[in-house]
């Protein structure tokens, strides 16, 4: 059976993350990459915990809370540097072979969508910025259901969408938890190892392994 639909993770996967600190790079200095991780590493742990508790808000306020703990433990004390952070966060770049990748996609009978944990308007915002917002069939957040990957009911939004099965989906991420979550969902999964990470032990290993997008349209013709 053809894949239907290839459906994307959004944060490190399209867009680069860390990104946003190159925006303030004068500002942060020698502590701009320390910012930066902490900033992603509290995100997601924030997310799983939030889902966990179930005290939901939305990415906006997750990635906001996030960057005061980096802040707070890098001790930076500039509330405007914050705000431009967070405002850069809306503007990330993507990596240089997405947009390409994605026309190649769209060029062909396969669907393409982003799902993320994003909020509406910050996905609405970074794909309109990286100039992406019409090469996506669909744009899905976990905002309608209020619970974060990898709950198994997030990935089923985007069999939702596609009126499709698992199967028929392939699911692309650079997060090795994702494609963990993706993967025992039954999507056939990409994982992009960008940085050539450890393998998680978790769950279902992912269908196949990429270095970066360039290879995925063959994969899927
Ligand atoms: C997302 C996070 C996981 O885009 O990066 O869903």
């Amino acid at each position: 059976m053809p894949i239907q639909a290839v459906v994307f993770d959004a944060y490190g996967t399209l867009f680069n993350v860390h990104s946003a600190v190159d925006a303030v790079a004068d500002n942060l200095g020698d502590k701009k990459q320390t910012v930066s991780n902490y900033w992603r590493d509290k995100q997601l742990q924030y997310t799983w915990l939030r889902s966990l508790m179930g005290d939901y808000v939305d990415f906006w306020q997750v990635t906001r809370d996030a960057l005061s703990f980096a802040f707070d433990q890098c001790e930076l004390h500039n509330e405007e540097l914050k705000e431009q952070l967070m405002n850069a966060y809306l503007h990330l770049k993507t990596y240089e072979e997405v947009p390409s990748i994605l026309s190649t996609l769209k060029a062909t009978n396969i669907k393409t969508a982003i799902l993320s944990n994003g909020s509406p308007m910050m996905l609405a915002a970074a794909t309109k910025s990286a100039s992406i917002d019409d090469k996506l069939d669909a744009v899905l957040s976990v905002d309608s259901l209020q619970l974060y990957k990898p709950d198994q009911r997030v990935y089923a939004l985007a069999t939702q969408q596609f009126s499709c099965e698992a199967q028929d989906i392939c699911f692309v991420s650079s997060n090795a938890w994702d494609v963990a979550g993706a993967a025992h969902f039954g999507f056939q999964v990409a994982w992009v190892n960008r940085f050539s990470q450890a393998a998680e032990r978790l769950s279902v290993p992912p269908r196949w392994q990429l270095k970066d997008l360039i290879e995925l349209p063959d994969l899927l013709s």
